[in-house]
């Protein structure tokens, strides 16, 4: 049985992941959906069910506790599926100053960002098999430390770095990873994370089913980073020109913190 699994299905980014895989690759039997809104799940399901004739299973629970990640390591002993793609996508920032976003909702982000993306990965990556795809939920974020985003950025900055690392690893597998980076997208994320005072708050915001056929896109032929839009091309290339140290200072000022 080849299976694709999504993580943060419930809405944005992951939502349109689980939309549009079965778009592209067609020899699919399943996807197996992750996000704790069961209900969210549920008419995700039934949608796909009816549009993209693909059996959808759902399995509802927090990324951040133990019991989603038995029940799906339990469903993958019990099938042996072949995982073709692996979509990390759950996800949440919180922004303000580091000192004043309540010490919980920080740890949260690193356990749901970082911590849980890893673990996804080590339960899925056994049942991969050459050709397969990982995807992870990374950011513009991860180009550069941002005051005002500290927490969020470091931990982007973790994903980014992981995958370019494990499609190193994994390329003897034939295992192909790929990072997406996008800038703004118009997406639940901004109902959790607040906004910031300065222009970076102000930024336009991109379409969520753009970013994922852009990332599509590029899994397909193998990329590592999937950047949407110029304007974030351009942010990625300059943080690689200039000290962190120069690009911190330029983005307290760009949100204003
Ligand atoms: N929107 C942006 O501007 C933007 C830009 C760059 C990168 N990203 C990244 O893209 C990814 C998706 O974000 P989005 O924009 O699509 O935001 P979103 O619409 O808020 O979706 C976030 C998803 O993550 C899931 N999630 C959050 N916490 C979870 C937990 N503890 N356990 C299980 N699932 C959890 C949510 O599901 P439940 O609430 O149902 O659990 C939801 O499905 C994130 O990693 C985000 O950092 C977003």
């Amino acid at each position: 049985m080849k299976i694709a699994v999504v993580t943060g299905a419930s809405s944005g980014l992951g939502k349109e992941f689980a939309r549009q895989i079965p778009h592209l690759y067609k020899k699919l039997d399943e996807i197996w959906v992750v996000a704790r809104r069961e209900n969210r799940l549920k008419i995700l399901a039934e949608r796909m069910e009816e549009r993209e004739r693909i059996s959808v299973r759902i399995f509802a629970g927090d990324l951040a506790k133990d019991s989603v990640y038995e029940r799906l390591a339990s469903a993958l002993c019990e099938d042996q599926p072949d995982i073709r793609m692996l979509v990390n996508c759950a996800g949440f920032g919180k922004m303000g100053r580091f000192g004043e976003i309540p010490e919980k909702e920080q740890l949260s982000m690193i356990d749901v960002n970082c911590r849980a993306l890893t673990r996804m990965t080590l339960v899925c990556l056994p049942y991969m098999s050459g050709g397969s795809r990982i995807v992870n939920a990374a950011s513009a974020a991860a180009f550069s430390p941002q005051p005002g985003f500290a927490v969020y950025a470091a931990g982007k900055a973790y994903v980014k770095s992981l995958s370019h690392a494990l499609a190193a690893e994994l390329k003897e597998r034939q295992i192909f990873v790929t990072a997406v980076c996008p800038g703004p997208v118009d997406t639940e994320f901004f109902r959790r994370s607040g906004k910031l005072p300065g222009r970076g708050g102000r930024l336009g915001r991109a379409d969520a089913g753009a970013v994922v056929k852009r990332a599509l896109r590029d899994t397909a032929v193998k990329r590592q980073l999937s950047v949407y839009g110029a304007p974030m091309k351009a942010a990625g290339i300059l943080s690689k020109l200039l000290p962190d140290a120069v690009t911190a200072a330029v983005m307290k000022r760009i949100n204003d913190i």
